[in-house]
């Protein structure tokens, strides 16, 4: 608050100015409140955060606080939220008098009217708060809470420049009603509303009056709900019903509406552009797109801001037509014309999302992009053909969790990017902001373009398979049901079992990591020998230890960029003993291919008298193989409770239900066995594992940031 305002205070002969600080009661406060009230600005930081760090940004530049400005650029986010912090408590039963009131409010000082309103309404400051005064009617506040958040977030009137080109937007300003703009893949309005303070910040002031923008799948047209000047606006989409919507939603007039096939419509039989073919295409948007080929001097530059179908060739629910079958779309899809010139492509190009980005490339390669999708062109594997080309300069951007998208299934992050086709300068990490479902910040998250070193599912030997038969096995103690194709039938010399390791990710590594006492039957998965066994137990623990989310679901695990020390490979081993994924087991009298087959467990860390087992085990490889190993603390505790709980395991008669589901025929019974049978029982004999998860869980606090200190992960 500057000096000057804080001035007329002191000529208040009213207040009685105590003479310590904690002197100064309610009383004097209720006195003060009117001077100050209107310089204290009120931040919600679920909805107001970028307002606010821009209002700092420019508080410290200029040396005093401001609140953000009404633009031509945030007319439509501001009117939005006027609706919803103020209309919405007038009673207004008319959805056109929003607008003119809206004007009146913002076209007014405080104190009296910035501006006339062709419109007749007027805003009084009376005693008992705003009154809005328009034909015939007066309207009051039921509250004013939202009133002075409101304009504690934002400054008014608008600057004498934006006055008329802000009024003569008001016809196209009525209250957004979200009914209509559900749809497939659908984006809701507050992740838009995010997304334009994003283009706002990046592509800077005035951005909607300096750039065209074109949505060629608009669906019904949620990303251009917050555009303040549709008149450069063009939308277009695939099916009709949608563009009957669009065109009778009062929210978009002025824009260029049509339907246009953008994967098929204008493409030749060489892949080439021709408007002549459909003549959709309006002309003013043919002109534009030649005149930015040419890059013709004073001509607008154009913006593709979309949110592509998410479907691949193979599962294409969002293109079909209505009374199609999934078939006929998924058919379609893979068939369209765009497509036929993407065959060097491979994967990438079954991606809808990539058909999309392949004609844009072709057809605005000197345009800015803003894109909704799946992040697989920036950093999947499966992608890197396709970045060959995709070398556009990565201006800002973030990720929401694909939750934010009702239809969705799976949880993984959803960018809104923005790139500069214009110029080749492709970088290797794509920063961005992460957003919660919400739509507020929670953090920061990189996207790699490349691995910064090899991928961990290559750090270790595969050891090669022998002539011994092994017992190919579904899960613990389950062989497979498989009959073609069967892996895991033959050992590997020196074998002890078998991890199941498929992928690189999270999203694989949290459903398919294990360990197990024969061999599996599926891709990734490989022997473990006592060569490999320090590198299995490092590999196990680093794809588990991590809890999966939306946001690192897809992030790729590293070879790691220091040499790991001994306590650290010493940790995961135990980590993986007692993992809940350590299903290695001594079992007899499993059937697979007309035969019998027994399991030996070369994994018990203790000896048969540590744990009180009345035969011997079969193997005692784990106990030879950690006798000169110095444990660490936590890891010690985590042996030490999971011994008694192997201990009590052994002094237990189990009952036949029990001894038949985990098949207990054998001393050499597996941690998988214990834990179980342990649980099983407990509706007679309850186990108290408390102690052992809470040991557990301190190993896991430990590790957990080792990963990353390690180079596990990029930074
Ligand atoms: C993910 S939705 C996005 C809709 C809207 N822009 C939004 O963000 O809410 C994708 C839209 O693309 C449309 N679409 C699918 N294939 C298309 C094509 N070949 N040409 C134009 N639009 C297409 C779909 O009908 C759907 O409305």
């Amino acid at each position: 608050m500057p000096t000057e305002k804080a001035l007329p205070l002191l000529d208040d002969k009213t207040i009685a100015w105590p003479k310590s600080g904690s002197g100064a009661g309610k009383e004097l406060g209720a006195q003060i409140a009117p001077y100050v009230q209107t310089h204290i600005v009120e931040y919600e930081i679920a909805h107001d955060e970028a307002a606010f760090i821009r209002a700092v940004k420019d508080a410290i530049k200029q040396r005093r606080i401001i609140r953000t400005p009404i633009t031509p650029d945030n007319l439509r986010q501001v009117f939005d939220r006027w609706v919803a912090m103020i209309g919405e408590e007038l009673g207004v039963t008319a959805q056109s008098d929003y607008a003119v009131l809206f004007f009146a409010d913002i076209m007014h000082d405080g104190t009296s009217e910035a501006m006339h309103q062709p419109a007749g309404a007027r805003l009084l400051m009376t005693a008992s708060g705003p009154t809005f005064l328009y034909d015939g009617q007066a309207y009051e506040l039921a509250s004013d809470r939202g009133y002075r958040n409101f304009w504690a977030i934002y400054h008014r009137p608008p600057q004498q420049k934006h006055r008329h080109y802000l009024l003569e937007r008001r016809d196209s300003l009525l209250p957004v009603d979200e009914q209509k703009f559900k749809g497939a893949y659908y984006t809701p309005l507050h992740i838009v509303d995010k997304a334009y303070d994003q283009l706002r910040a990046t592509l800077g002031e005035n951005w909607q009056d300096r750039y065209l923008v074109w949505d060629m799948c608009a669906g019904v047209g949620n990303l251009e709900a917050k555009h303040s000047n549709l008149r450069n606006v063009f939308m277009s989409t695939l099916d009709k019903a949608d563009v009957t919507i669009m065109k009778s939603n009062p929210a978009f007039s002025g824009a260029e509406i049509f339907q246009y096939d953008y994967l098929n419509d204008d493409v030749t039989d060489f892949g080439e552009i021709d408007y002549t073919l459909s003549n959709k295409l309006p002309i003013a948007l043919r002109q534009a797109i030649a005149d930015a080929k040419d890059g013709k001097k004073g001509a607008k530059p154009i913006l593709v801001l979309i949110n592509p179908p998410y479907a691949e060739a193979m599962n294409v629910d969002s293109k079909k037509e209505s009374g199609g079958t999934a078939a006929t779309a998924k058919k379609g899809v893979s068939n369209t014309r765009v497509s036929h010139s993407m065959a060097d492509l491979g994967y990438a190009a079954r991606e809808v999302f990539v058909q999309f980005l392949h004609r844009i490339m072709l057809e605005l390669p000197a345009s800015h992009l803003a894109m909704f999708s799946k992040l697989k062109y920036v950093n999947s594997p499966n992608f890197s053909r396709f970045r060959e080309r995709w070398v556009a300069d990565y201006l800002s951007g973030f990720v929401v969790p694909s939750r934010v998208f009702d239809t969705l299934k799976g949880d993984f992050p959803i960018g809104f990017l923005i790139w500069n086709l214009g110029k080749d300068a492709p970088s290797q990490a794509i920063d961005t902001f992460a957003l919660n479902r919400a739509g507020e910040v929670i953090g920061e998250k990189a996207f790699y373009r490349e691995l910064p070193r090899p991928a961990l599912a290559d750090w270790f030997v595969r050891p090669r398979s022998n002539k011994v038969p092994a017992l190919p096995l579904n899960n613990a103690l389950v062989p497979t049901d498989r009959t073609g194709d069967v892996r895991g039938r033959f050992w590997a010399d020196g074998a002890l079992g078998s991890m199941i390791c498929k992928g690189n990710d999270f999203q694989n590594a949290a459903n398919a990591t294990a360990l197990l006492s024969s061999g599996y039957c599926s891709a990734g998965a490989f022997f473990v020998t006592e060569d490999n066994l320090a590198q299995a137990a490092v590999v196990f623990t680093v794809r588990r230890v991590i809890k999966p989310s939306w946001l690192n679901d897809r992030d790729q695990f590293l070879q790691p960029a220091l040499p790991l020390s001994d306590v650290f490979k010493s940790d995961c081993l135990v980590w993986m003993l007692f993992n809940y994924n350590n299903l290695s087991a001594g079992a007899n009298d499993l059937l697979w291919d007309n035969r019998q087959w027994s399991l030996v467990n070369h994994f018990i860390p203790f000896t048969e008298s540590e744990v009180g087992a009345k035969g011997r085990f079969e193997s005692d490889f784990m106990v030879r193989y950690i006798a000169d190993v110095a444990f660490s603390p936590e890891a010690n505790a985590v042996l030490e409770e999971g011994r008694k709980l192997w201990a009590r395991f052994h002094a237990t008669s189990f009952p036949r239900k029990i001894r038949d589901e985990f098949k207990l025929g054998r001393p050499d019974a597996g941690w998988y066995q214990v834990r179980r049978s342990l649980e099983a029982y407990g509706d007679t004999e309850l186990t108290e594992f408390e102690p052992f998860k809470s040991a557990y869980a301190s190993l896991t606090a430990k590790l957990r940031p080792q990963i990353h200190e390690f180079g596990f992960l990029p930074e």
